[in-house]
């Protein structure tokens, strides 16, 4: 038996549903905050991903899915999806109008521990914008970002949020983690330690318990903040609390990629069930200079569409399934029913034909794919004015079969259909 490659999923019936679901959704909002649509590679050269998310992460050093193609170039898998977008920026020279609004949707893969929600090909919803540095475009961003959650019926979501300063404020924060964290190497994990001479702030995005205990203790960025990123996450803070948003600080919140600078928020659900976060993102300062652009800043965030899928109401589903079907009694009447067939479809009604096999079997196939009405075609209703129609679920008996006059049958099924 072939299965599919571990962590990595099969999505049919519901699961579809769900996911095109969530992206019309956010694809519907993203249009009315301005945002324009992208489809960037899922390779990109591996350069691309190390430069920007940085060796030290989880991402690049563990979880990458790496390799040479035939002509000896070193590929990657996208594990996200902004160093692509903004590879894209320069290579097609987007930049030359800002702001610039950026949304995608579609495959990253992480060889990662698969788990409830976490998985190595995974998808994620994004969106990017450059060129506009100000805390009212951070928290607009936040916003329609919850609006999407809300959208889909996820209400029960907090919005974490740190600010990781400029870079004099990580300078100076990062020489106060060198200091404190060797005077605790010994306990430190092999990672950890590494990160320390190389990345210091990577050791506070440390799943191992023994180093999260640590951090606990760890000096705090707020105290070394440069002032004009303590009165820009300031104004950030205070923005959100009178647009009502449900936030707490964390001031430990690095991110789990290189690229962050000043505001950086994570989406968590109060699920009980699920306590990964659904999304997450930030600011960043110097990306697009680091992919040889101009030198703007940019924030964007993205969520797991996985996760939306674990926590969204199912209600919101699109709910025009209900169909009808078309059965000629014998073969004699499938070019006419074929007919009546393609006029439900240009009226935009579901309907399935179903011309094979004896009138009993027809039937039983109709009730098996959940047809709600059938319209019979014999040399009756072929040659009178009107049509028989069955109400398949319906046990009245005096009900069940109606006669409708033919020019009023796509108006009669409309009507009976709710659509
Ligand atoms: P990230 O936090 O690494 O950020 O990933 C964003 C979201 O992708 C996570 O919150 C989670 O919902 C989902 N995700 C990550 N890994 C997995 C996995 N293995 N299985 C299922 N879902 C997963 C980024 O990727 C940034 N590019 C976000 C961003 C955009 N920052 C600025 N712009």
């Amino acid at each position: 038996m072939f299965r599919p490659v571990r962590g990595m999923k099969d999505l049919y019936g519901i699961s579809v549903d769900k996911y095109a679901c969530i992206v019309n959704v956010a694809m519907r909002i993203g249009k009315k905050y301005g945002y324009s649509k992208i489809k960037t590679p899922i390779v990109e050269y591996t350069d691309v991903f190390q430069r920007s998310i940085g060796d030290e992460t989880d991402v690049v050093s563990k979880e990458m899915y790496t390799f040479d193609d035939k002509g000896g170039e070193s590929l990657t898998l996208r594990p996200e999806g902004t160093a692509g977008v903004m590879r894209a920026i320069v290579s097609e020279n987007l930049a030359q109008n800002l702001p610039l609004k950026l949304m995608y949707h579609g495959e990253m893969f992480r060889y990662d521990r698969p788990q409830k929600g976490r998985y190595r090909q995974f998808h994620q919803l994004g969106f990017e914008c450059i060129g506009d540095k100000s805390p009212y475009t951070d928290v607009i961003l936040i916003c329609m970002a919850i609006e999407i959650l809300n959208s889909i019926g996820i209400f029960d979501v907090k919005v974490l949020i740190n600010t990781l300063g400029d870079s004099k404020t990580r300078s100076d924060y990062t020489k106060a983690l060198v200091k404190f964290f060797s005077r605790h190497e010994e306990k430190l994990s092999e990672d950890s330690k590494r990160r320390l001479a190389k990345n210091p702030m990577r050791i506070l995005d440390s799943k191992i318990a023994s180093d999260r205990e640590i951090c606990q203790m760890a000096p705090l960025i707020t105290d070394y903040l440069s002032k004009e990123s303590e009165k820009y996450f300031e104004k950030v803070c205070n923005l959100l609390e009178r647009s009502g948003v449900n936030f707490e600080l964390d001031n430990f919140l690095v991110r789990g990629l290189d690229y962050y600078g000043e505001t950086a928020f994570e989406f968590k659900s109060d699920a009980k069930d699920y306590t990964d976060s659904v999304g997450g993102g930030g600011r960043y300062d110097q990306l697009l200079k680091t992919f040889g652009g101009t030198d703007v800043s940019g924030i964007g965030f993205a969520f797991g569409i996985e996760r939306l899928m674990l926590l969204m109401d199912n209600s919101r589903l699109d709910k025009n399934t209900r169909k009808v079907a078309v059965i000629p009694v014998s073969e004699q009447e499938n070019d006419v029913a074929f007919q009546m067939l393609q006029s439900l479809y240009s009226a935009d009604i579901n309907a399935e034909f179903i011309h094979i096999g004896t009138m009993s079997k027809k039937m039983k196939l109709a009730d098996k794919l959940h047809c709600e009405i059938a319209i019979i075609l014999g040399e009756n209703e072929i040659n009178g004015d009107k049509y028989t129609v069955k109400f398949m679920n319906c046990s009245d008996v005096n009900e069940k079969t109606k006669t409708v006059n033919k020019n009023d049958i796509l108006s009669f099924i409309r009507h009976n259909l709710g659509c």
